[in-house]
C-alpha cells in the first residue's frame, strides 16, 4: 500500500512531460508563428492531459489517506505535503482553462498562455515532488 502512491505519481510525472511536449508544439505555433511539420495533436493532448490531472488529484488523496492511516497525522512529510497542496491550484487553473478552450474552439492569444503557465508550473512542481518524495521514501519507508 505504501508504494502505490510513489509509483503511481512517478509514472504520472513522466506522462505529464509527454503532454507538455505536445503542448509545446502548439505554443510555438501560437506565439512564434513557428512553421513545423508536426501538427498539434489536439485530441491526444486533451485526453492524456485529463489523465494526468485526474491521476495527480487521486494520487494526492491516496497519499493523504496512506499517511493519515499509517502514521496517524497528515503533514509529517512537510515540504512534500505543502508542494502537493499548492499543485492543486495549478491543476484547477490548468484544467478549467483547458476544458474551456477545448469546448469553445477559436483563435486565442492570452488564455492559452494562462493555461501554459498553470500547467508548466504543475509539471515543475511534480518534478520537485519526485525529489521530496524520494526523501520521504528514504526517511519513512526504507
Ligand atoms: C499536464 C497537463 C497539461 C499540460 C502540461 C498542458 C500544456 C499545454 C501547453 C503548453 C499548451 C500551449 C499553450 C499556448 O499556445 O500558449 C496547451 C494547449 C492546449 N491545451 Fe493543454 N496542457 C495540459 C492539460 C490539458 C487539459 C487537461 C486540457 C483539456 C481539458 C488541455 C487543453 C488544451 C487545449 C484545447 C490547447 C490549445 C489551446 C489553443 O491553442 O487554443 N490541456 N496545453
Ligand atoms: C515521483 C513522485 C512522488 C513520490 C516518489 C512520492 C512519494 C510519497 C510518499 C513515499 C508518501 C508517503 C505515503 C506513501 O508512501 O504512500 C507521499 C505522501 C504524499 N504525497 Fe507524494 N510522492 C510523489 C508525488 C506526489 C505528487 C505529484 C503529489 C501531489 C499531487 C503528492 C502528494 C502527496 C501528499 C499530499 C502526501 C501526504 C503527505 C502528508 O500528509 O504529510 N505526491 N508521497
Amino acid at each position: 500500500m505504501l508504494w502505490i502512491h510513489p509509483l503511481f505519481q512517478f509514472m504520472t510525472a513522466i506522462l505529464s512531460l509527454y503532454v507538455l511536449s505536445l503542448g509545446f508544439v502548439r505554443f510555438k505555433a501560437n506565439h512564434f508563428s513557428f512553421k513545423s511539420n508536426t501538427a498539434f495533436p489536439w485530441q491526444e493532448h486533451v485526453k492524456y492531459g485529463k489523465f494526468v490531472h485526474i491521476f495527480w488529484m487521486s494520487g494526492l488523496v491516496l497519499g493523504l489517506y496512506v499517511v493519515g492511516s499509517t502514521w496517524g497525522q497528515n503533514g509529517i512529510t512537510a515540504t512534500h505535503y505543502w508542494v502537493g497542496q499548492s499543485m492543486m491550484l495549478c491543476i484547477g487553473g490548468g484544467y478549467a482553462t483547458g476544458w474551456f478552450m477545448d469546448n469553445n474552439k477559436q483563435e486565442r492569444r492570452y488564455l492559452p498562455i494562462a493555461h501554459a503557465i498553470f500547467n508548466t508550473m504543475a509539471v515543475f512542481l511534480a518534478l520537485i515532488q519526485m525529489g521530496t518524495g524520494f526523501m520521504v521514501i528514504r526517511e519513512f519507508l526504507l
